[in-house]
């Protein structure tokens, strides 16, 4: 199952989803797999599509590409989506508390950056919802790190998801 479809599984033990994020969207696979799977679900999606994020691991990624294509989806799910052309933890202020089902952190996986995108986002994950993310894995020892100092019971899943309940 790839990471989509375990988010989705997770979401469906709790209810239907009316409102999510996705920090680092690239194409906008994971928000087009949501957007069919939930009817209602609006999701905010995060992103710089830029090179200039100054993180090796995007360095050579082909950013216009993935924006055109993120856009298409776009018009596939119109009134759908908030696109936020940002910084990840940045954007996090123009929310408010409690205001999202589930967040979905996937961007900078460097320590600093998932810690960043962790303690922005928290808060907007209401209660019972969920906090969740991609590559917890040995392979991105940031993300372990900084998923693991969460402080809750961090339940993990196919495809290196993450997830804790807030
Ligand atoms: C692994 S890809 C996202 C894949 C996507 N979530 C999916 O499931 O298909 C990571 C994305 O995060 C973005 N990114 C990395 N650091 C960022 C930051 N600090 N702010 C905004 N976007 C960032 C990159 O531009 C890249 O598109």
């Amino acid at each position: 199952m790839w990471r989509g479809e375990q988010i989705e599984f997770w979401l469906r033990e709790n209810g239907r989803p009316t409102m999510g994020a996705e920090l680092g969207v690239a194409r906008g696979r994971f928000t087009a797999h949501m957007l069919g799977a939930f009817r209602g679900l609006h999701m905010v999606a995060v992103d710089l599509w830029s090179v200039t994020t100054g993180n090796p691991q995007y360095e050579n990624w082909p950013v216009d590409e993935h924006y055109d294509a993120f856009l298409f989806v776009c018009e596939c799910f119109p009134g759908l989506v908030t696109l936020v052309r940002s910084d990840t933890a940045a954007a996090a202020t123009q929310f408010a508390d409690q205001s999202f089902d589930f967040v979905f952190v996937d961007g900078d996986h460097r320590y600093e950056g998932v810690r960043r995108d962790i303690v922005a986002w928290q808060p907007k994950v209401r209660l019972g919802g969920m906090l969740c993310g991609h590559d917890y894995t040995p392979r991105y020892p940031g993300v372990m790190q900084a998923v693991d100092e969460i402080g809750r019971r961090v339940i993990t899943g196919e495809d290196y998801c993450w997830m804790v309940r807030a």
